[in-house]
């Protein structure tokens, strides 16, 4: 048994590592032994502590009399995979012993306000005691303390927290009751650093929120200390217990000192713009002295990282088993990585019988943390990597092979947000016709008016907005050389048309296939159309593999990783450097900017890195992270991100103020706008009520100088590529405000959700969305041998184009991880802040947020069950769920979470 009564440790070393304790008054758990007795406190004095740093002097001023009141503080500390750690070793040894002490956290109440009459720089005294662990429910361990506060003591209006132990702990909130015969709640949610590591005490602030010109007079230097903490110096290597949020620029993904070919360049800056990245300080390179050396674990700022506190199950650490353990066992489980798949039935048994991993012993370890990907087989030493079957072959097994699917696709699948309305007649290229050959499109008025003769002429199709495009010619066609060096893949420019057909769905027209001028031949481009002779559609069958592996390219790469995880970092960066924890904006946004920088982080160590999945999966190759920058260049503005100005933009909608949603679609049942929009509207109401709320004046936005400060820093800083635009909205009034912050709320929640979890659905049967078109079309270089080949056996030819089995297994197995909600996923508006509850108007508002988000869930299922809309209902249809705001765990294809955390 432990003695109990350790005032003098017997250990030399101990006595080297315990902290030094000075004693200290009115903490109510002043009764150990540690302490002399001559420092209790008697009741009814009035009690002035003074601090010198970390030394707690107690100065007693007898003056008039007055009373104290008895206050009790419970702290929460979640158990964490960290925590469990921290029993481990000699630290573990004493912090158990600190613990024991009743000295696990220094609690320091500060109050609110100053003493009346004085000025803001004279404090009131602040109170301290330590505070010891009382007991455990579940995985929460409590702490507690006693305070005996003056009665002109006021509201407590922030804590300081210091954490006595060697490691640090994950303190969820704390509560502190009786002061003015109530309790007040500090959400914290944080890890607190130990002391041994920065002695700094981590402070908190009420869960009251305060305009930088409310803050309680006795908060203002705290609040101005802690962004200063927050924003660091700019210079050295960040330590994992740091909280420092920081930009740089891409400079992390290759890896020049291990060869040339791992060599990337800079994204952001002039040559190739791009948004920036949280700093971590690491050293350069010694090959590349523009280049940041490469690390196992990333830094990010301490909160951000979130696998240790969600479950176990949690993404990030699922998505890292896939990425470090189960992608590099397949790469090893097939010996010729270029091998594809011999014939369709093939690609069935991924489903089936499943593929044989190596016999290790960590696959054991694989298939506790992926059980739905890896199965373990009874009497048999290897494990297998058994697909679930996708929803999309569950329901209908050939609908990948079908055009009405296709077309379909480009409006309720995965990648909902690229197709455009025809404005313009002749299809025309804007690049160089010097360098990529003649720019006039080859799809003429004639091959349209072949295809739709019988309906409409080209003009009248026009003018009544029934021709849509896929246009990805001028993004890609830069690229088609260079990728085309590259083994095992190659790349076209490409354009595909669409009819509306008086069905309301689309019918593919046309697909042209371009190449520019290479090695001295001239520009090769040809146009392929869904045809009646089997030659043909053999062709429009490999044209169309060669467009879904373009729309998956440009899927994953930009409306996924640019638009939602990579252009969001600035806006979190920004946000903690800016706005105080206790701006009700920085409250507002904090539950929607949560778990996006460490899985950023997991994606640039493995995913969009030199020869990382992208790279070795997806067409562009080693372009990949490039062709991102100039679609970040071209295309991105923070205007359009908006759903409304996105629609507008691209066609799909015209601005009608009789309309719901003030939006007429072009395109009735385009069921992610629609049911976007639903949640447009909903999240615009909510972020409405909220911040006129918090500024009911005019002006209050534009002398909000945190707010002004946040807002210049993502244009100027963040997007600081792009801050000469003209297209940045003003902040001036509370209208500016709530049109701004519904834009990245949307970003976070809707439009992550329609590009993220249905990438198993959609493209876990990657015949329907390849990831990678790998040969060229049999009619671009054909000789007599290919010629023969293709036309004995043309189904040869579409497996050669499709990914190698590598390549498939990989991205099925990141796709299904992707697609995954965790047991404890945030929803969009399903439960309210902690720090919301006790103000009765947001409460109220979030309440009637969190009902509209109810009633879509109904809406969404009753479209579904229309149908009249043929683009989300029908025989073997995928229902168009993405958008529905709630769901269960798992690959469930529905489900909106408040932000970007997987
Ligand atoms: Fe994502």
């Amino acid at each position: 048994m432990l003695n109990l009564n350790i005032s003098k440790p017997q250990s030399t070393h101990h006595q080297i590592l315990l902290p030094k304790y000075k004693p200290f008054i009115l903490g109510g758990n002043a009764s150990f032994a540690i302490f002399p007795k001559f420092i209790s406190v008697r009741k009814h004095e009035n009690i002035r502590v003074g601090q010198v740093r970390s030394t707690i002097k107690a100065v007693k001023t007898l003056t008039k009399k007055s009373t104290t009141t008895d206050v009790k503080a419970v702290i929460t500390v979640q158990q964490t995979v960290g925590g469990v750690l921290t029993h481990l070793g000699l630290s573990g040894g004493l912090d158990f012993i600190v613990d024991v002490l009743g000295r696990t956290l220094l609690i320091e109440l500060i109050a609110a306000e100053v003493d009346p009459g004085k000025s803001q720089t004279s404090r009131k005294p602040t109170i301290k005691a330590y505070a010891h662990r009382a007991g455990k429910k579940d995985n929460e361990n409590y702490y507690k303390t006693n305070f005996k506060i003056p009665d002109d003591f006021g509201e407590v209006g922030a804590i300081s927290v210091e954490n006595e132990h060697h490691k640090e702990m994950f303190v969820k909130n704390i509560v502190i009751d009786g002061v003015s015969g109530h309790s007040t709640t500090f959400t914290c949610n944080s890890w607190i650093h130990s002391k041994f590591d920065n002695k700094q005490p981590r402070i908190f602030f009420v869960d009251k929120s305060y305009l930088p010109t409310e803050t309680p007079s006795g908060l203002k230097s705290y609040r101005k200390k802690e962004l200063e903490i927050l924003r660091g110096n700019g210079t050295g290597e960040h330590k994992a217990f740091e909280r420092i949020y920081d930009y740089v620029v891409y400079n992390d993904l290759g890896e020049p000192d291990k060869g040339d070919e791992l060599k990337r360049p800079v994204l952001g800056g002039a040559e190739h713009p791009y948004p920036r990245r949280c700093r971590t300080g690491r050293p350069k390179t010694k090959k590349d002295p523009l280049s940041e050396s490469r690390s196992l674990s990333v830094y990010v700022p301490r909160d951000e990282a979130f696998s240790e506190v969600k479950q176990m199950t949690f993404s990030a650490k699922t998505l890292y088993s896939v990425l470090h353990s189960l992608v590099p066992m397949i790469q090893t489980s097939v010996i010729d990585s270029e091998l594809g798949f011999p014939h369709f039935t093939a690609i069935e048994t991924l489903f089936n019988e499943g593929f044989d991993l190596p016999a290790q012993s960590a696959t054991g370890f694989l298939g506790n943390i992926l059980p739905r990907l890896v199965k373990a087989i009874a009497d048999v030493e290897n494990n297998i990597l058994r697909f679930e079957t996708p929803e999309i072959i569950y329901r209908d097994r050939f609908c990948w092979f079908r055009d009405e699917e296709f077309a379909r696709q480009t409006l309720a699948g995965l990648n909902p947000c690229n197709i455009k309305l025809v404005t313009e007649w002749p299809l025309k290229s804007k690049l160089d016709p010097e360098v990529y050959g003649p720019a006039e499109s080859v799809i003429t008025k004639e091959i349209i008016e072949q295809e739709i003769g019988g309906l409409m002429t080209l003009e009248k199709a026009l003018e009544q907005k029934k021709l849509f495009i896929l246009d990805y010619h001028d993004l890609l066609l830069p690229y088609v050389n260079k990728v085309r060096e590259l083994k095992g893949t190659t790349l076209y420019g490409s354009r595909t048309l669409f009819f509306l057909m008086p069905s309301g769905t689309l019918r593919p027209l046309a697909i042209e296939l371009t190449r520019p001028p290479i090695d001295g031949k001239p520009q090769w481009k040809d146009v392929f159309q869904p045809c009646w002779d089997a030659t043909g559609i053999w062709l429009w069958r490999l044209a169309k593999a060669h467009v879904l592996a373009h729309d998956s390219g440009l899927h994953q790469l930009v409306s996924h990783w640019l638009r939602t995880h990579c252009c969001v970092e600035p806006y979190i960066i920004s946000t903690n450097r800016q706005l105080s924890a206790m701006h009700p904006i920085y409250r507002l946004l904090h539950p929607h900017l949560r778990y996006t920088m460490e899985i950023n982080a997991l994606a640039r160590e493995a995913l969009i890195n030199a020869d990382g999945i992208i790279e070795k999966a997806f067409s562009p190759g080693k372009y990949c992270a490039e062709l991102c920058s100039a679609a970040y260049d071209q295309l991105w503005q923070f205007d359009l991100q908006a759903l409304p100005a996105d629609l507008i933009n691209r066609g799909m909608a015209v601005e009608d103020p009789t309309a719901p949603h003030g939006l007429k679609l072009t395109i009735e049942d385009y069921p992610y706008a629609n049911d976007g929009l639903l949640l447009w509207d909903a999240i615009k109401q909510w972020i409405t009520d909220y911040v006129t709320y918090y500024y009911p004046e005019a002006n209050l936005v534009k002398s909000d100088n945190e707010l002004q400060a946040w807002w210049t820093e993502i244009q100027t800083v963040g997007h600081g590529d792009k801050k000469d635009e003209p297209w940045w909205p003003v902040l001036e009034t509370s209208d500016d405000l709530i049109r701004i912050l519904t834009n990245m709320v949307w970003v976070t929640s809707g439009h992550h959700a329609a590009v993220n979890f249905g990438q198993y659905d959609f493209a876990g049967y990657f015949p329907n969305r390849p990831s990678i078109a790998r040969a060229i079309m049999p009619t671009e270089n054909q000789n007599d041998a290919e010629k023969e080949q293709f036309l004995n056996r043309p189904e040869e030819f579409l497996l050669a184009c499709f990914p190698s089995q590598v390549q498939a297994t990989s991205v099925m197995a990141i796709l299904d991880v992707l697609s995954n909600h965790s047991p404890d996923e945030e929803y969009l508006g399903e439960k309210i802040q902690p720090y919301w509850e006790e103000d009765k108007y947001i409460s109220a508002a979030f309440k009637r947020f969190n009902g509209k988000l109810k009633e879509i869930e109904g809406i969404i299922d009753a479209r579904n069950a229309d149908g009249n809309l043929k683009n989300r209902s029908g025989a073997g249809v995928v229902p168009y769920q993405l958008l529905k705001p709630f769901s269960e765990p798992g690959v469930t294809g529905k489900g909106v979470p408040n932000s970007i955390s997987i």
